[in-house]
């Protein structure tokens, strides 16, 4: 049990670093920053931020085999999350009422996914806010008609944004954003590409 842990660990420390490395490509494709210049800080609710540019937002998540980075010029959100057997129940606990009737209402082979749908929706969420889960989970609602993502939050719904993506098939990603405009597709790049660019002059 005790090897299990610090296995995850161990593995939890290498998506993290990952992602970091991930990120500081991004800020210097996007802003053209040395790595060695590229600082950043958290919040007091732990997001992470770049130093000394308040107009560049960027969130990070990783799951399974995948680190994912979403950046912008206003508050963003994402969540990766693999799919996985789980008891369905849990979402009487974080999901809103709404969402887990919607979710029991579905057919049997549609819930896992669209429970990961929610799941994905709702951690994007949080994580644009940037409170993480000081934010109470069923102080807001998706629901996913169509493809059409439906929000609605006590406030501010009219100014966060969502959408998913298909990244692969045992996984879920979805993006929140202040910004209206989403890109079309994702950027997949190998860890050898990230790692390279960065550290080429
Ligand atoms: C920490 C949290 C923000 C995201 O956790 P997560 O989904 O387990 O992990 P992700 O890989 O998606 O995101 C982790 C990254 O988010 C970023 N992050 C940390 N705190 C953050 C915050 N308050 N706001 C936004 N991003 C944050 C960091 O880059 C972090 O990476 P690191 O751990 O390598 O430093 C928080 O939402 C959490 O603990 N969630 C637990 C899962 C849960 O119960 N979800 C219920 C959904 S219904």
């Amino acid at each position: 049990m005790d090897k299990i842990k610090r296995f995850r660990r161990y593995e939890d420390s290498l998506m993290s670093l990952t992602a970091e490395i991930l990120i500081r490509a991004v800020v210097r494709f996007k802003l053209g920053i040395k790595n060695e210049s590229i600082k950043f800080n958290r919040t007091a609710y732990g997001k992470p931020y770049l130093e000394d540019y308040e107009d560049f937002h960027f969130n990070l998540s990783h799951s399974g085999s995948w680190v994912v980075c979403a950046a912008g010029s206003k508050a963003v959100g994402i969540d990766v999350e693999k799919i996985k057997e789980i008891d369905l129940n849990i979402a009487k606990r974080f999901f809103s009422k709404e969402e887990a009737d919607d979710l029991f209402s579905k057919k049997e082979d549609e819930k896992i996914e669209y429970f990961f749908d929610l799941w994905t929706l709702k951690e994007s969420y949080i994580k644009a806010d940037g409170r993480g889960l000081s934010l109470p989970l069923n102080s807001f609602s998706f629901r996913i008609e169509n493809e059409n993502i439906i929000f609605t939050a006590e406030s501010e719904q009219a100014n966060y944004f969502f959408k998913k993506y298909d990244i692969d098939r045992e996984y879920k990603l979805a993006v929140c954003s202040m910004e209206s405009q989403f890109p079309e597709g994702i950027h997949i790049k190998s860890f050898e590409e990230v790692f390279e660019y960065l550290f080429s002059y």
